[in-house]
């Protein structure tokens, strides 16, 4: 099978596909050349910081698998996925707890100070006496959005000691027993915006929720909380952020998500001290790309099997 890799995947795995397989490796290259790329190619693997449009799909007319090696679907053309019925396979579940693992080293980041801490040691400053920090434990954590991701975040506030409230869409009889068994309460959206010390956001990025969180949510939640997010940058309404924080009414912010991401973007919530930021690496743990991609591998080969 001849197979397009559009972003980086654990390089195990494409050696693994390069034993059995023709691969095309095109790492951040631009929409025409990869729909020159795709030519031939039955397979299609991707990750996000790649846009798969139409246009790519297009360029091959022998391309029956699609592949979305992590979980965000909103960088893939859907509409036309369905209309040549493709076949997609996402891979979200080893994502989950990477994710889940990088909120909280953004939470604690931002809760000890730590860009600050080591900018004023870097600098020979010994802070000790300013650099006051608050524990997690026994505060409310707000995880907006308890999905795969959410609710790994809420199950590991619990652990922490943490009150937690969450929201989501719709959730089923079975699946609000769960999180009460996790120790996640199911709340209002509202309720989760106005009584979080540390709000989580985990919604996937599509038409409903862009900009879900602007000005009228953060004006609901605590100036003295923390906000992160790993979801996707378009949910969080940036400029309303960069007032919110500069204004008094939010403590800080950890973005590893962005409204432009790439290359050379460098957002204006950079001028500000009490934000985190990192470039979209929530799942990027050595261990689970290796496990998505022998995921990869396996779905590859089985379709190489039908
Ligand atoms: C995902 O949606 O799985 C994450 O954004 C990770 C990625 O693909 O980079």
């Amino acid at each position: 099978m001849k197979i397009l890799i559009a972003s980086p995947i654990s390089p195990r795995a494409i050696e693994e596909l390069r034993a059995s397989h023709e691969v095309v490796e095109a790492f951040g290259k631009p929409e025409a050349e990869l729909r020159r790329l795709i030519a031939g190619c039955e397979a299609l693997v991707f990750r996000s910081g790649v846009q798969i449009t139409s246009a790519v799909m297009e360029g091959s007319s022998d391309l029956k698998l699609v592949v979305r090696a992590g979980s965000g679907l909103d960088n893939l053309d859907l509409a036309y996925v369905e209309e040549r019925s493709l076949t997609l396979v996402r891979v979200p579940g080893p994502g989950a707890r990477a994710v889940a693992e990088m909120a909280f080293a953004l939470m604690l980041g931002l809760s000890r100070q730590l860009r600050r801490a080591d900018g004023l040691l870097r600098q020979g400053r010994w802070a000790k006496h300013e650099l006051h920090g608050r524990l997690l434990e026994g505060k409310t954590l707000g995880v907006y959005g308890a999905g795969n991701i959410g609710a790994q975040v809420g199950r590991m506030g619990a652990v922490w000691g943490m009150r937690v409230l969450a929201c989501v869409a719709q959730p089923s009889p079975e699946r609000a027993a769960g999180f009460h068994g996790d120790g996640i309460e199911l709340e209002s959206a509202e309720r989760v915006l106005s009584e979080a010390d540390f709000l989580s956001i985990h919604v996937p990025l599509n038409e409903s929720t862009v900009h879900l969180i602007g000005s009228p949510e953060l004006d609901r939640v605590k100036p003295d909380a923390f906000l992160v997010n790993l979801a996707r940058g378009g949910v969080v309404d940036e400029n309303a952020l960069y007032d919110a924080l500069t204004s008094g009414r939010l403590a800080g912010a950890g973005l590893d998500v962005h409204e432009r991401e790439g290359e050379g973007e460098i957002s204006r919530l950079a001028e500000l001290p009490n934000v985190l930021l990192t470039p979209h690496i929530g799942a990027t743990t050595v261990d689970t790309q290796d496990v998505i991609g022998e995921k990869v591998v396996e779905i590859i080969g089985a379709a190489g099997r039908d």
